[in-house]
């Protein structure tokens, strides 16, 4: 039998194309000091790029890390309009948010490019978290299972399964996000514990270590019966991570919720 590790939960707040100098001033002076006491979680927060540095300069002295929402696959040159997973780095990102699902749908980026900004972003020194999920169309086909497997196998190919298990794996239902309809607890279970166990069969202990976020309309009244599903080992958070309180809710439900229990895979 394999065990879960001991892995605190993670809760990363992606704020998406969403707030302004002082309006993200005004939600880090209500958060941090919440958050900060809260030790048995980790949290990151993914402001849009032209926010970063700042962001970074607030979250200085506080244990929350900061994220981005995209990068090139490019290093550096002639790349208009581009940001480098150097430049990440460079200004103290630590996770980096790949493949998307609006990214994918609304910037068509496939698989071969999401497994291209995974790979880079390794490189860099950067935690990719890779978002899979399927749409409702491909949910009520019954092809869920299919659709993450095969969004996580075109990095696998990438990169290999060490590799695809140093990231975060978000499993993030299209249908959920930003829809105000989660994914009933045992829904996310389901798929998260598919993910799980498609890991294993590549490598039984990394599986066992690989965090597997739940993101899709999360909010503070459904995110403790989500944390306390055996394979979420955490949430990232869109809609719900613009609202100091609410944002700092989930954080205590992921604070609160059982560590990882011991689990045959
Ligand atoms: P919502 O929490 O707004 O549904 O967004 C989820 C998401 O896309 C996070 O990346």
């Amino acid at each position: 039998m394999q065990t879960s590790s001991h892995k605190k939960k993670l809760v990363i707040g992606n704020w998406k194309m969403n707030g302004s100098s002082v309006a993200n001033a005004s939600l880090l002076r209500s958060l941090l000091p919440v958050i900060s006491r809260f030790e048995s979680v980790e949290t990151a927060i993914c402001p849009p790029f032209p926010y970063l540095t700042t962001v970074a300069d607030l979250l200085d002295d506080s244990d929350v890390s900061l994220g981005a929402q995209n990068l090139s696959t490019h290093l550096s040159g002639a790349h208009t309009g581009e940001v480098s997973a150097s430049m990440l780095q460079d200004i103290g990102c630590r996770y980096v948010l790949v493949g998307h699902s609006e990214r994918r749908a609304l910037y068509a980026e496939d698989d071969e490019l999401v497994a291209k900004k995974f790979a880079t972003a390794l490189r860099a020194g950067l935690i990719p978290v890779l978002c899979v999920g399927e749409t409702l169309a491909q949910r009520q086909g019954g092809e869920t299972e299919a659709v993450v497997t095969q969004q996580l196998s075109a990095v696998l190919k990438a990169v290999g399964i060490q590799d695809l298990v140093k990231s975060v794996i978000a499993y993030e239902p299209v249908w959920a996000i930003g829809t105000g309809e989660t994914a009933t607890p045992e829904q996310a279970q389901a798929v998260h514990r598919h993910i799980r166990e498609w890991l294993a069969e590549q490598d039984r202990p990394a599986a066992t270590d690989c965090r597997i976020l739940y993101g899709g309309s999360v909010k503070a009244e459904n995110a403790k019966q989500l944390f306390d599903q055996p394979d979420i080992d955490g949430g990232l958070i869109g809609g719900a991570s613009l609202d100091a309180m609410s944002f700092a809710a989930i954080c205590w439900a992921a604070q609160t919720a059982p560590a990882a229990e011991p689990i045959a895979i």
